[in-house]
């Protein structure tokens, strides 16, 4: 079968035929790509910045962002059923007896590093016709999503912050006041980066209540997709980052999704009080840049801000990714899909992952 692969000693990126895989325990799952989102991670992963084949093997079959049916079922499996709409979790366990969140199923927060992701870490990934898996790792979808269910991975990214933030936030009377009859805001958030991170995590906080702003370089595209979901855009030429407070008022949580270091912390210094800043981009190492920190640090202390990191998300995030976006498809039916700005072909792998295509998110189509 066809697969894209990483090849790091030949630092090249390839169409291979690979062997299918066969069900390996008696609870595995034998799957049929249907479609595989192409992210930041990929591409970074082609440029050889990172990414590990599999012990022993030359080369990393890429992708972490799937969809997949099931065509074929282990004698004891009993959580999934043939053509079941799915999507595997990315990150497995380490095999560590003392991590004890890899020990309970919360390898999101593996301690020792050991853990494998599949596309990205020692795990062969998902651009390619079949895969197998546990059915411990499958996250089943109603078929009603076939069309976007590929946005489940990058929207458990928001809900994994989302879940943390909730849980920080009982810190203090967090609560919206609810009006008799209607909900209210009374929460501000505003999003860096108007990629498809950003933008899901801007549906997440309008679904969730938050008067949302997203902050990003102009865009025609995406301001009109911010604000078709109810959130409102902020062009980043015409705001600095410092003064997002100044323009917006006190802002009670900002999401990062830019991967920007100076423009984030430049931002943080607008947080506003009990804030909450959540990082979830992964910046290049590039040279040192200046940060005010005696304003952030002043601000920590003065204002109860907590800075979070976040990365990778378990099961229950995957689970909430699934419920949300039956949810933003009934609430917005046209945007979601417009995330999607092209779908093509396994064969055109090198224009998606070598170069830099304009528009949102864009999909291999394996079936
Ligand atoms: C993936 C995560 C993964 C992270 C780091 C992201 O693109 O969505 O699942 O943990 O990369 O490897």
């Amino acid at each position: 079968m066809k697969a894209v692969a990483v090849v790091p000693s030949r630092r090249s990126v390839e169409l291979r035929q690979i062997d299918a895989p066969r069900l390996d325990s008696p609870t595995s799952v034998r799957m049929r790509v249907l479609e595989v989102g192409v992210c930041g991670t990929d591409r970074e992963i082609c440029a050889m910045e990172y990414g590990t084949p599999p012990a022993g093997c030359d080369h990393l079959v890429i992708g972490h962002e799937s969809l997949a049916e099931v065509v074929e079922l282990g004698p004891e499996v009993t959580q999934v059923r043939l053509g079941d709409l799915v999507v595997p979790t990315v990150r497995r366990p380490c095999a560590h007896a003392h991590c004890v969140p890899c020990r309970t199923g919360r390898q999101d927060f593996c301690i020792t590093g050991d853990f494998r992701e599949r596309g990205i870490k020692e795990l062969h990934g998902f651009m390619t016709e079949f895969v197998v898996d546990d059915q411990r790792t499958l996250n089943v979808l109603p078929h009603s999503l076939r069309g976007v269910g590929v946005l489940v991975e990058p929207l458990t990214i928001a809900e994994k912050a989302m879940l943390q933030v909730e849980l920080l936030q009982q810190r203090l009377p967090w609560a919206c006041t609810m009006q008799p009859g209607g909900r209210q805001f009374c929460h501000k958030a505003v999003v860096l980066g108007a990629g498809p991170v950003g933008l899901l995590g801007a549906m997440k906080l309008v679904a969730s209540g938050f008067e949302t702003w997203v902050y990003s370089r102009s865009d025609g595209e995406r301001q009109a997709i911010v604000e078709a979901f109810g959130a409102h855009f902020v062009a980043a030429e015409e705001v600095p980052a410092e003064q997002l407070g100044r323009e917006l008022g006190s802002i009670d949580l900002i999401y990062e999704a830019m991967g920007a270091s100076q423009t984030s912390f430049a931002a943080m210094g607008a947080l506003g009080t009990n804030g909450v800043f959540v990082f979830t981009g992964v910046p290049g190492r590039k040279a040192p840049v200046t940060v005010d920190t005696d304003l952030l640090m002043r601000n920590l202390v003065l204002k109860n801000q907590v800075v979070l990191g976040t990365v990778n998300a378990g099961a229950h995030a995957f689970a909430a990714a699934v419920a949300d976006l039956q949810h933003f498809v009934a609430s917005w039916p046209d945007v979601v899909p417009a995330l999607i700005s092209s779908r093509h072909p396994l064969e055109r792998y090198d224009q998606l992952l070598l170069q830099r295509t304009p528009g949102v998110k864009h999909v291999i189509e394996v079936a």
